[in-house]
């Protein structure tokens, strides 16, 4: 297949089936989002908000984006700002890892830092207000705000929803992280309007207050909040697992050994969440799961893959089976 540009191959990710030993009563199905251009499921919206958002006259071509990330979606945002010739400013924190910021500063974003801890004791509070602050100052900008923007989980509902529901003949259950909360609504609308009884499993992380947990210190980055997602009103949410840590690694670990999928941190807790909810239970007719795998390992190899991080700054300071 021949491309224009690389960024124009997005999505239609790859669908591949796994089959765990202890989850043999259940047609397991992971769509790889690592494929997408710039390495993670937050491609598909970077675009989807960019177009649209250019389509609806709300940005024209001297305008200035702004959105507060230091992770994927600042990657994404660099990447397809770039291609759309928008100047792009990220505020991110002192917690961005190498290869993002790398990256990020790379693609031609201009990188804003905050230093100063919030009264939570993390950074998003104050990653938010330097937004504020920075609409403020210049002229014609425009912030994304993933947590609210509707073209968030839209782009979601019309491709990623979309590729699983034609991909799949059946679902009877999707387990999905949740950061900003676009990839479950957009996903869930898909599903339950071509699958009506399927049920939908949101992923989230220890710490993190998304579904009401306890504020707590997180290191992985990708999945969880320190803030409620707006978007999520619309998302269909049968049940709520809450993974830690701990169990994410060890279930990053044993995909790459045992399926030689070297996966990111979210797709771990996606995994161990699977397990612990099929655990125990059998079926008459297997039914199928689908997961998403967001990203790749490549930007956990000095956290989730790194033995020193793992024993002294995960949440329950796992010690990693050396292999
Ligand atoms: C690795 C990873 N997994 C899961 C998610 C969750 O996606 P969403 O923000 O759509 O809830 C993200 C979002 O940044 C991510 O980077």
């Amino acid at each position: 297949m021949l491309y224009r540009n690389i960024l124009e191959k997005l999505g239609k990710t790859p669908m591949v089936k796994i089959e765990p030993r202890d989850l043999g009563q259940i047609n397991l199905y992971a769509k790889l989002e690592f494929y997408n251009p710039t390495g993670s499921v937050k491609d598909r919206a970077a675009f989807h908000i960019l177009k649209k958002a250019l389509k609806l006259n709300k940005i024209n071509k001297d305008t200035s984006i702004i959105e507060s990330s230091s992770g994927n979606f600042g990657v994404s945002l660099s990447a397809y700002c770039k291609e759309f010739g928008l100047k792009f400013y990220c505020v991110v924190d002192p917690q961005i890892c190498t290869a993002n910021e790398y990256l990020i500063k790379t693609l031609g974003a201009k990188m804003v830092k905050v230093t100063e801890p919030d009264e939570n004791g993390g950074y998003l509070l104050n990653r938010i207000k330097k937004v504020k602050e920075l609409l403020k100052k210049i002229p014609n900008s425009y912030w994304v705000n993933q947590y609210r923007n509707p073209y968030n989980s839209e782009a979601y509902r019309e491709t990623l929803g979309k590729e699983i529901c034609n991909e799949l003949d059946e679902v009877d259950y999707a387990f999905l992280g949740v950061s900003s909360g676009g990839t479950i609504t957009g996903v869930s609308q898909k599903i339950a309007e071509k699958f009506p009884m399927a049920k939908i499993i949101a992923v989230d992380m220890v710490g993190s207050v998304i579904f009401g947990g306890r504020p707590q210190k997180r290191y992985i980055p990708g999945i969880g909040s320190s803030m409620v997602p707006d978007i999520l009103k619309d998302a269909h949410i049968n049940e709520v697992i809450t993974i830690d840590e701990a169990s994410t690694i060890e279930m990053c670990h044993e995909l790459l050994r045992e399926h030689n999928l070297f996966i990111g941190g979210s797709s771990g807790s996606v995994f161990s969440a699977v397990k612990k909810y099929f655990s125990g239970k059998k079926f008459k007719k297997k039914p199928n799961v689908v997961v998403v795998f967001a990203d790749r390992g490549d930007r956990y190899i000095n956290t989730v893959y790194n033995e020193d991080w793992c024993d002294n700054f995960c949440q329950n300071n796992f010690k990693l089976k050396k292999l």
